[in-house]
């Protein structure tokens, strides 16, 4: 049996999104320790809604995939919505990643946390924290 989707392997291969970015709004980057992995994203954000998102990751096939997948996730989205795009939605749109290797999708998640709140302090909005009511209303 196949340790990785389809979908996993499609978005290792040809990842969407690839890239630096030219004047980012906001860049979140995140790594983890364990594996030395390092997720970069880039946000371009217009009228509260992300219109570019571009990632660079040093990283596993699983984290490449979870942020290219991201990335697609969140383009077009406002930042709140953005916000709530979890590690587990990244993996459900890959069609599931293997436990070993959900700590991938939560970089993406960080990475896009990260980034959307280097967009507000720059804006001087409040940060967005993980506690209820630090979330997004
Ligand atoms: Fe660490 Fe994938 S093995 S991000």
């Amino acid at each position: 049996m196949a340790m990785y989707s389809k979908k996993v392997m499609d978005h290792f291969m040809n990842p969407r999104n690839v890239g630096e970015m030219e004047n980012p709004d906001g860049v979140g980057e995140v790594g983890n320790p364990k594996c030395g992995d390092i997720m970069r994203m880039y946000l371009k954000i217009e009228d509260n809604i992300i219109q570019d998102a571009k990632f660079m990751t040093f990283g596993c096939g699983a984290a490449i995939a979870s942020s290219s997948m991201a990335t697609e996730l969140i383009k077009g989205k406002t930042l709140e919505e953005a916000w709530d795009v979890s590690n587990k939605a990244v993996a459900d749109a890959l069609e599931g990643l293997p436990s070993i290797k959900m700590h991938c999708s939560v970089l993406a998640e960080e990475a896009i946390h990260k980034a959307i709140n280097d967009y507000r302090q720059k804006q001087n909005l409040p940060l967005w924290g993980e506690k209820e009511e630090e979330k997004p209303e």
